[in-house]
């Protein structure tokens, strides 16, 4: 059994002591930090960008693991790496086609982060196959992107188990999965029975009193 990651979503926070929350989940075990990037336009919400990337992405010691939900990927992301963000991932749907995700993923490395790519739940997720030589990371969401405290997708266990499945048969090592949206103690179980390495999650962690508990229990 590979190790699981706990990432929060700081998406849940408090931004009125955002650094408090962020020492709280880092003392709490939590090895990444998720940021959820939305842009109004690829996703119905609008959440935070690179001035807040920026403000914390050298105040702690976790993984910055950015999540750009939005339309215009090649544009911000070396924005977002000068920023802090160690792992950049971006979506599948926001490319015109397949060379545009090779583009993404080679000026992603090219400015010295690793490159993460993300499905929607509705998208199939043989549609990541031809990139996984060149990613470092596929997010499978098991929500539809835009909200935080939504419930997790159990359609999400097919995509995970086929994709670890895939990069087994296929002897891919270096690609991790993570799953994202409506993690908390029972569908961690899930995602972890079906292959995950990595667990985001926002409001199962967020605004408790017990959040290293609720972090070990994800592991
Ligand atoms: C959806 C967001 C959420 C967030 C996690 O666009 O990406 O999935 O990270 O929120 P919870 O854990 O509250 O579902
Ligand atoms: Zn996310």
């Amino acid at each position: 059994m590979n190790k699981i990651l706990v990432a929060p979503s700081i998406l849940s926070a408090n931004f009125n002591h955002l650094e408090e929350d962020i020492k709280k989940v880092e003392e709490g075990g939590a090895e990444w930090l998720h940021f959820d990037v939305m842009d109004g336009h690829f996703v119905p919400n609008i959440s935070f960008g690179i001035p807040v990337l920026k403000s914390i992405a050298h105040s702690h010691h976790m993984v910055n693991d950015v999540h750009v939900m939005i339309s215009d990927p090649f544009k911000y992301a070396p924005e977002f790496i000068k920023a802090g963000a160690n792992y950049l991932t971006f979506h599948y749907e926001a490319c015109k086609s397949d060379k545009e995700v090779f583009q993404v993923i080679d000026l992603i490395h090219d400015y010295g982060a690793k490159a993460g790519l993300s499905v929607k739940p509705g998208t199939p997720i043989e549609k990541v196959y031809p990139f996984l030589y060149s990613l470092d990371l596929v997010l499978v969401m098991s929500v539809e992107p835009g909200f935080g405290g939504q419930a997790y997708i159990p359609e999400s266990f097919t995509k995970i188990f086929k994709l670890r499945e895939y990069l087994k048969n296929n002897e891919i090592k270096n690609v991790l999965i993570e799953v994202d949206g409506g993690i908390n103690e029972e569908t961690a179980k899930n995602a972890k029975l079906a292959g995950v390495d990595i667990l985001v999650a926002g409001s199962y962690i967020f605004g408790h009193e017990d959040i290293k508990e609720r972090i070990e229990k994800l592991k």
